[in-house]
């Protein structure tokens, strides 16, 4: 264990597996106390039960009132919070525009999205009182490039670089960073979301020629997530394998 992040609470939400559940370890590992936060309660605290430092908190990040009661929740139980990891998402199911079902594209851009708005927002007033903070929001290659039969998806991860810039701006001159990072897939439950030639196609994208591992994903987003991440906000980081061009 390093002590980079001693003293400091994390909030990390989809922390019940994948990539949140990787950026959990590695943030306990480096010193923080963690709030797992995830809609599956019973894996949230399957979860937790692997890390000792942690406490899990059923949220739908959809939500405000329940994003909203899990941090006074995480506050009570934790007194402040230092990061939040936006890392709850969804892909829906895969289709072209026009046989896409509208109620499947609002429930992608609610929690990939709406929720990145609402988790940010439920934790700012708390950074700004204490003049410090580190978001990570996670959003997608995908957001970048599209990826053709998943444009909910895309634009939902789209508005998560837009939103990520935008506050960064917003807050500059406090000590919050808030940037968001970009990763090509990783093999997790994600997956299972989607049609084998689906993922076949994501993966045939990336010129590294493999899936990235949660734990490469956790370990750039610790850097962002630490004191040393002081000078960059609203920025978007790439780990999509050489995938993306821009
Ligand atoms: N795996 C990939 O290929 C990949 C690539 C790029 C970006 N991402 C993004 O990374 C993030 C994590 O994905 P993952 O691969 O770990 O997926 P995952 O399915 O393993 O984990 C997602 C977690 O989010 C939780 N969740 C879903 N809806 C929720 C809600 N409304 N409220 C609270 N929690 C909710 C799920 O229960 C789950 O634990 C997502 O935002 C995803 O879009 C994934």
């Amino acid at each position: 264990m390093t002590n980079t992040l001693k003293n400091q609470i994390a909030i990390i939400t989809g922390a019940a597996t994948g990539i949140g559940l990787a950026c959990a370890h590695r943030l306990a590992k480096d010193g923080a106390k963690i709030a797992l936060w995830d809609i599956d309660a019973e894996k949230a605290q399957s979860a937790a039960a692997q890390i000792p430092v942690a406490e899990a908190f059923q949220v739908d990040v959809a939500d405000e009132a329940s994003v909203m009661a899990a941090r006074d929740a995480t506050l009570n139980a934790f007194a402040k919070v230092d990061i939040l990891v936006n890392s709850a998402g969804i892909a829906g199911s895969v289709a072209p525009v026009d046989e896409m079902n509208a109620d499947d594209w609002r429930r992608v851009l609610d929690i990939n999205l709406t929720g990145t708005f609402l988790t940010n927002k439920a934790v700012l007033p708390t950074m700004k009182t204490q003049d410090y903070g580190r978001i990570v929001n996670i959003a997608s290659v995908a957001g970048k490039e599209g990826n053709p039969n998943a444009a909910h998806y895309a634009a939902s991860k789209a508005g998560v670089i837009g939103f990520t810039k935008a506050i960064g701006k917003e807050i500059a001159t406090q000590n919050i960073a808030v940037n968001c990072i970009t990763p090509a897939a990783a093999n997790t439950e994600i997956l299972n979301q989607m049609t084998p030639e689906f993922v076949a196609y994501m993966k045939s994208k990336i010129p590294k020629d493999r899936f990235v591992e949660v734990d490469e994903i956790a370990n750039m987003v610790a850097w962002m997530a630490s004191p040393e991440c002081s000078f960059t906000t609203g920025a978007v980081f790439d780990i999509s394998g050489g995938r993306a061009t821009y």
